[in-house]
């Protein structure tokens, strides 16, 4: 009697585990091993789930693997490391958003769920891909924490790290050995692989996947967007600032990149390069940051390693990948902030910029356009010119070449009944807490980056607070980003959990009227606490920089 007794609570113990009840911790088998995570107030938690094999030794520069299931159980509790890079980063809000410990074993996925997720719940699943240059920053800390999305709107969300700088683009040398770049997509690919093979183990449905990048993630959903290898390890694409004007580097360039990296660590051959430490990488790929590769895409110093386009992995430069329609036919939510690139400049530029450094500065990027751009952003004497910069910079570099290419992706594919709709949003708002240390120059104004504390709905951990408009900003743009994770559009789908009541402005598709020329129709403001439907955003300044072409 006894014994059977101790089976049944054995048999209801378990039962309750795989109903994701609250029991201890959450436990869930994957082809990494089992893992076993954290119920917290809000959601389970599984943190550094092993993707693939650690890429350390001699499999340094090599793709990655599947990794061996480890036998017994996976503690997923503890934040990931970031991959190779200097510490303490150099980003803003650090206390949420750098890693505290770097290592090379770095190729961790972090996934988050409702309290109530089980194997059969299916539900949608975001996969987020972090910024930072292809050179900082990490899935883990608070900032991308995705506990709050998952509680209240029974969506899972899955954080993404993948190898960055040297150690994830190097191009160098010949043969089996040699460093051929793009690691870091293959990694996020290998991640994409992973989530499709276990994520309903988890409570997700593999075939709901959003691909969701910023910056350099936002590269990245693009380049994914574009490979057939990606293809079917997603159906949705949420695109945060994506520099599209900035060309990636080719083999051959890339390759020049890599021989001034080896000439500044010190190595004359492959094995050398194995044997460095990765602090002597990381030292060396910032010594050749400011390395001018191609005189005539002065731009790319801004992202200096990058994908590479080599034609395997990597098709195509970004915007010509929209412009030419060379996607998987696929919903999107895709957006700038209105003052990109203060962060970009008011860093590249400590002190302030004199009439003559602008004057440079645009000559060298726009070349034999220079004397029409020189007339438009005349340089200033006798004051600081940082502002014109970045001005220049945001339309240039974000906001017009990213109306370029949803312009040339709907006029190709709208009369084909839309296979790729898109809808096209401006970050409008300048947050109410400040950008910490070393990038005061954000602060009141809405730099790159400055949406990701509203769609995470993450302020609190960062400890930040929202004022009452900015909690009703955060909230809209997370039932807009989870609406469309559910059904492929931002609209209508509201208040999934009943925990908070919302009610969305209707976020209309974008469309282009030929007839009327007007390039960017319908484009959503985001602002605090209303925000609204714009036509032809940033038009009459686009139309000049579409004059100049994006591609200087
Ligand atoms: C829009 O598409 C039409 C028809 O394919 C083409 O002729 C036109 O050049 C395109 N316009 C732009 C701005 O891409
Ligand atoms: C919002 O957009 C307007 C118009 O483009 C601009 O003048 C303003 O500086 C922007 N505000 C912020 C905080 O970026
Ligand atoms: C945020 O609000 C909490 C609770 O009201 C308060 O204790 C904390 O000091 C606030 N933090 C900031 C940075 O203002």
């Amino acid at each position: 009697m006894k014994s059977v007794c101790l089976v049944c609570a054995l048999l209801a113990a378990t039962s309750m585990l795989a109903a994701g009840q609250p029991g201890p911790s959450p436990i869930v088998d994957t082809t990494s091993g089992r893992v076993v995570g954290l119920f917290t107030k809000q959601a389970q938690v599984f943190r550094s789930i092993p993707y693939a094999r650690p890429p350390v030794g001699a499999m340094r520069w090599k793709d990655p693997l599947p990794p061996f299931p480890v036998p017994g159980i996976l503690q997923a509790t503890e934040d990931p490391p970031g991959c190779p890079q200097t510490l303490p980063c150099v980003l803003p809000l650090p206390q949420f958003l750098c890693p505290k410990k770097v290592s090379e074993d770095c190729l961790f996925l972090n996934i988050f769920t409702p309290l109530t997720a089980t194997p059969t719940s299916k539900l949608p699943v975001m996969v987020f891909l972090h910024g930072g240059n292809f050179l900082r920053g990490y899935s883990g800390g608070g900032l991308y924490d995705g506990q709050y999305i998952a509680n209240t709107t029974s969506t899972i969300v899955v954080t993404v790290n993948y190898r960055l700088g040297a150690i994830g683009f190097l191009a160098f040398g010949e043969g089996d050995n040699a460093p051929k770049g793009n690691y870091g997509i293959k990694d996020q690919r290998l991640a994409l692989e992973f989530v499709r093979d276990n994520v309903v183990n988890f409570g997700g449905n593999p075939e709901e996947v959003t691909l969701w990048g910023q910056s350099a993630g936002a590269v990245s959903v693009v380049l994914h967007m574009a490979s057939l290898r990606s293809a079917g390890l997603f159906n949705k694409a949420i695109i945060e600032s994506d520099p599209f004007s900035i060309t990636l580097k080719d083999l051959n360039k890339a390759k020049k990149l890599g021989e001034d990296f080896v000439k500044a660590i010190g190595c004359k051959d492959i094995e050398c390069l194995y044997a460095k430490s990765i602090e002597d990488i990381a030292e060396a790929q910032f010594a050749v940051l400011s390395k001018i590769v191609d005189l005539r895409h002065v731009l790319e110093i801004f992202l200096q390693w990058t994908p590479i386009v080599d034609g395997v992995d990597v098709l195509e430069q970004p915007i010509d990948v929209f412009t030419q329609g060379k996607i998987t036919p696929m919903p999107a939510i895709i957006g700038t902030t209105s003052e990109e690139t203060v962060f970009f400049i008011y860093e590249g530029f400590p002190k302030p910029l004199s009439a003559a450094e602008l004057d440079l500065l645009e000559l060298g990027i726009f070349g034999t356009h220079y004397p029409a751009v020189h007339n438009i952003y005349s340089p200033t004497k006798n004051q600081d010119n940082r502002p014109i910069a970045a001005v220049m910079g945001t339309e240039y570099t974000f906001s017009c070449s990213t109306r370029e290419a949803i312009w040339g992706l709907t006029n190709l594919t709208q009369s084909s009944k839309a296979r790729n709709p898109l809808w096209v949003y401006a970050f409008n708002h300048s947050m109410s807490f400040d950008w910490g240390k070393g990038f005061e120059f954000c602060n009141g104004h809405a730099c790159h980056g400055v949406e990701l504390p509203f769609v995470f709905h993450t302020a609190n951990l960062g400890g930040l607070n929202y004022t009452a408009d900015e909690l009703v900003l955060t909230n809209t743009m997370v039932d807009y980003w989870t609406n469309f994770a559910h059904t492929g559009n931002p609209n209508g789908y509201i208040n999934r959990a009943e925990k908070r009541p919302s009610k969305l402005l209707e976020w209309p598709q974008y469309r282009v009227d030929p007839s009327t020329g007007t390039k960017a129709s319908n484009c959503l403001r985001f602002k605090a606490p209303n925000s609204e439907v714009i036509q032809d955003y940033m038009g009459d300044t686009c139309r000049f920089w579409d004059s100049i072409g994006y591609n200087v």
